[in-house]
């Protein structure tokens, strides 16, 4: 309102018209003084008002394009991850099986790598590598299935704690954390961790040489923010419009789920995520607990 007060005393206005719908004020005409310097006449007024009620329709009209193409947007987002759930559901299950046996003839092979050769040995570790990567992309998709969120007390101080502790080591990253200790939130525990999971997954990737991430919590009128920040390598606007679509990657091995799954399972809280980033600079997402 101040500013609006400024605006009309720096400017000279002379009038001041509401542009309104019904009983809401949308925004608001200014007029200057009269080219004849006459003072404005009731049906000056009148028409001004008219004018007014028509770029108020305008406003309105623009606000709510934007609004319908956001839930548009959201709601073929939902449907892809619908769509890719119900197939993960169907798929995922069969392919577990035969990778379990992979996985379990590479153990096997491992064990007896001492009578093979050094080509042998390394073929195994790519084995293992791709099979393990392999699990991790059906075990994400099976969860975009579950539409259930099982809410339970979580400590968030062990519960970084330990994700960070099970995460493969960056050297030239530095994690910082900044949880307080009597912190809790309602979550459901193995969704909960998997978000944490890919957003520090996603700020690892980001730093490509030394960098820093740092995760911090705090509880400010009932609710609480985690917030995760990275000095990685940014994204613009661009990209970052894009994030949350599902199968949306700028990475050669991505396969642009990550984000995706993260949007699931805020919507499946009923909480709130926000992202800052400057190219170049880094990124910070915020989540808002309810
Ligand atoms: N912290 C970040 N810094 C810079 N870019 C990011 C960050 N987080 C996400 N992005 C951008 O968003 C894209 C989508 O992220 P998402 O996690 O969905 O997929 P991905 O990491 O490419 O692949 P996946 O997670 O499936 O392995 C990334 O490819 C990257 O361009
Ligand atoms: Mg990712």
């Amino acid at each position: 309102m101040d500013e609006a007060k400024n605006y009309i005393i720096k400017t000279e206005v002379e009038l001041v018209i509401p542009a309104m719908i019904k009983e809401k004020m949308v925004g608001f005409m200014t007029l200057g003084i009269k080219k004849n310097n006459r003072i404005y006449t009731p049906e000056d007024i009148n028409m001004f008002s008219i004018l007014a009620a028509q770029a108020a329709l305008a406003i309105e009209n623009a606000l709510f394009y934007h609004k319908m193409k956001e839930i548009q947007e959201k709601m073929i987002r939902n449907e892809k991850l619908a769509m890719m759930g119900k197939v993960a559901g169907a798929v995922g299950h069969d392919i577990r099986n035969p990778l379990s046996s992979i996985k379990y003839v590479t153990y096997y092979l491992n064990d007896i790598k001492e009578k093979q050769n050094e080509e042998f040995e390394k073929y195994i570790s790519i084995l293992s590598s791709e099979v393990e990567n392999a699990e991790e992309i059906i075990s994400s998709l099976l969860d975009l299935s579950k539409a259930s969120v099982n809410k339970t007390k979580i400590h968030l101080q062990k519960t970084v704690r330990s994700i960070l502790e099970k995460l493969n080591k960056y050297k030239n990253v530095k994690i910082k954390t900044d949880i307080p200790d009597k912190l809790y939130i309602e979550a459901d525990q193995l969704k909960f961790i998997r978000l944490m999971q890919n957003l520090i997954k996603n700020a690892l990737q980001a730093i490509k040489g030394e960098g820093v991430v740092e995760i911090k919590a705090e509880k400010k009128d009932n609710h609480t923010y985690i917030k995760i920040k990275d000095t990685g390598i940014g994204m613009d606007k661009e990209t970052l419009r894009h994030i949350f679509e599902p199968l949306y990657t700028k990475k050669e091995s991505g396969v642009g789920l990550g984000m995706s799954i993260i949007q699931d399972i805020i919507d499946k809280h009923g909480w709130k995520i926000n992202a800052r980033s400057e190219k170049g600079k880094g990124t910070e997402f915020v989540i808002e607990v309810s």
